[in-house]
């Protein structure tokens, strides 16, 4: 089902006229984008071409595709661009694969637990010179170094007025079970500078709902002199959801204050279009340039026989964001296939 185009208007308020809120031009995708890939992933760069990473069922590799539509993803050929090591570091859990290019450079953040304890989470950074990083070599930087060394996942990066940051998910047991989002700044794209700020932890009942206690999955989208900061809350069932953390472009990030956590999810499972669970979603921009585009993943079905975690059809799809008059995101419904 193609998502559809919706005139932005503002009312009027007393008195004064104020000037319609332009509305982009109306994009349209069909979904699913892909099948089994969870946490998706998709840049577009400056060569024209959308690159398109996620995680695969069985938390092995890093798989890479790249296109010149976000609809020709779904077509496009699949590359294994790195595969766990059969011992030692980073031999278990492969998670939410994120590409980046920074400073020339192509660096893929992940989550890695190890051969001997797949549940020994942490971040990791690959780098790949060559201008294709699908043909391209890649090289494992390390991991990106925490204060605190404990569960850490869904590493993102984004930079704002020229500084880098790196925000996660990440377990305090002083804070209690579950993941909780940080925020530091970086001094090199694998490496974080100063005291992480935690800036959301999951306290309300759509952020623990399904026996979790889960706030990760951070993803970063800048307009109107404002960061929105959307995460993931909840089970990864169908009470996974989205949160979203709005700060000032022009305030200090690294302070908890800044940021503004919603009242409630701003994205969520919706029975009449038969989506259930969205999240871990990211930010692209349509071929125009003049959409925002979400790209998050979801399931078709409700109910699920055992641990999510071991369902394999958490799927990639894509959607127009639109803007309210007050200058924020409306992400709507997920809409159906
Ligand atoms: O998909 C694997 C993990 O599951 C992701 O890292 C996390 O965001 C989700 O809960």
């Amino acid at each position: 089902m193609a998502g559809s185009a919706a005139a932005a208007f503002t009312g009027i308020s007393a008195g004064t006229a104020r000037a319609a809120v332009p509305a982009s031009p109306g994009v349209t995708y069909t979904n699913t984008i892909a099948e089994q890939r969870a946490d998706p992933h998709i840049f577009k760069h400056t060569d024209g071409f959308y690159y398109f990473t996620a995680t695969v069922p069985a938390y092995d590799r890093i798989v890479l595709r790249r296109a010149t539509t976000i609809q020709g993803l779904t077509s496009a050929s699949e590359t294994t661009i790195w595969t766990r090591p059969a011992t030692g570091t980073m031999g278990g859990y492969i998670w939410a694969p994120e590409i980046h290019f920074i400073g020339g450079k192509w660096y893929i953040y992940v989550a890695a637990g190890d051969a001997n304890n797949i549940w020994h989470i942490r971040p990791y950074v690959l780098e790949c010179a060559d201008a294709n990083p699908i043909t391209g070599t890649w090289t494992v930087k390390g991991r990106i170094a925490l204060p605190l060394d404990t569960f850490s996942l869904d590493a993102t990066t984004f930079d704002v007025n020229g500084t880098r940051y790196l925000s996660w998910a990440q377990n305090d047991p002083a804070v209690g079970r579950g993941t909780n989002i940080y925020i530091a700044q970086m001094s090199n794209p694998w490496t974080i500078t100063g005291a992480p700020v935690m800036i959301s932890r999951p306290t309300a009942a759509w952020e623990t709902a399904g026996g979790e206690t889960v706030n990760e999955g951070p993803a970063v989208l800048q307009r109107n002199g404002k960061v929105f900061m959307t995460f993931s809350a909840s089970a990864t069932d169908a009470n996974y959801c989205m949160g979203m953390l709005t700060a000032s472009a022009s305030a200090n990030l690294l302070s908890a204050s800044s940021w503004a956590k919603s009242t409630g999810p701003v994205f969520a499972s919706f029975a009449a279009t038969s989506q259930y669970g969205p999240g871990h979603n990211q930010f692209t921009v349509s071929e125009d340039g003049k959409s925002d585009i979400l790209v998050y993943h979801d399931r078709s079905y409700k109910d699920i026989s055992g641990s999510p975690l071991n369902d394999p059809n958490r799927r990639t799809r894509v959607q127009k964001i639109y803007w309210k008059a007050d200058g924020t995101p409306d992400f709507g419904i997920p809409v159906a296939d």
